[in-house]
């Protein structure tokens, strides 16, 4: 085992098709042959406890958007993690994480929501949000793998 190994949570709830082979690309992104010492894990949100965010080196976020706010899975991540994590200010406060969104028709309301939930954890965003925005695009796979692979690269090079 690598001492300097670091660790990449995906936290994703992929209730369609389209919004798997977003998360799909995400992982496969930071998985890519040029990572060295960067292992990530996805899991959906409803796998995930304070202790999977706790360990992890950085993370990213991934949403669909509904009644324009964040899905439910991810409500519910953080309801549960939220306080555990605010208790463990060492490995909690500045942790670097990035948000992908899939909305069909805006995004707003799904990232606003993610957005102040994150102000109060004290996060750090480390790559810009990226939105995917109406019918599903190859495009939109294409932009997950190339976030998903500028977060592991990060960290691989400890920039975030
Ligand atoms: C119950 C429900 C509510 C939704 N609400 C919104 C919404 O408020 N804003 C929006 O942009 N898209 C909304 N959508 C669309 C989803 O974001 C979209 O289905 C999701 O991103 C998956 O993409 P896909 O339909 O291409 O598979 C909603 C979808 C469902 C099923």
């Amino acid at each position: 085992m690598n001492d300097k190994l670091k660790s990449l949570l995906i936290v994703g709830h992929a209730p369609s098709p389209n919004a798997k082979a977003l998360v799909d690309a995400l992982l496969n992104g930071a998985q890519s042959d040029d990572i060295e010492a960067v292992h990530t894990k996805l899991l959906s949100p409803f796998e995930c406890d304070a202790q999977d965010v706790l360990a992890a080196d950085a993370i990213i976020l991934f949403t669909t958007e509904n009644f324009g706010y964040m899905n439910g899975a991810l409500k519910d991540f953080f309801e549960r993690i939220y306080y555990p994590c605010l208790q463990d200010l060492k490995r909690n406060e500045a942790k670097p994480y990035s948000l992908v969104v899939k909305a069909g028709l805006d995004g707003t309301g799904a990232t606003e929501s993610v957005q102040r939930i994150i102000t109060g954890l004290k996060w750090r965003e480390a790559l810009p949000r990226l939105l995917c925005k109406g019918e599903h695009d190859l495009e939109f796979v294409t932009l997950c793998f190339e976030h998903g692979f500028t977060m592991a690269a990060s960290l691989d090079n400890g920039i975030i």
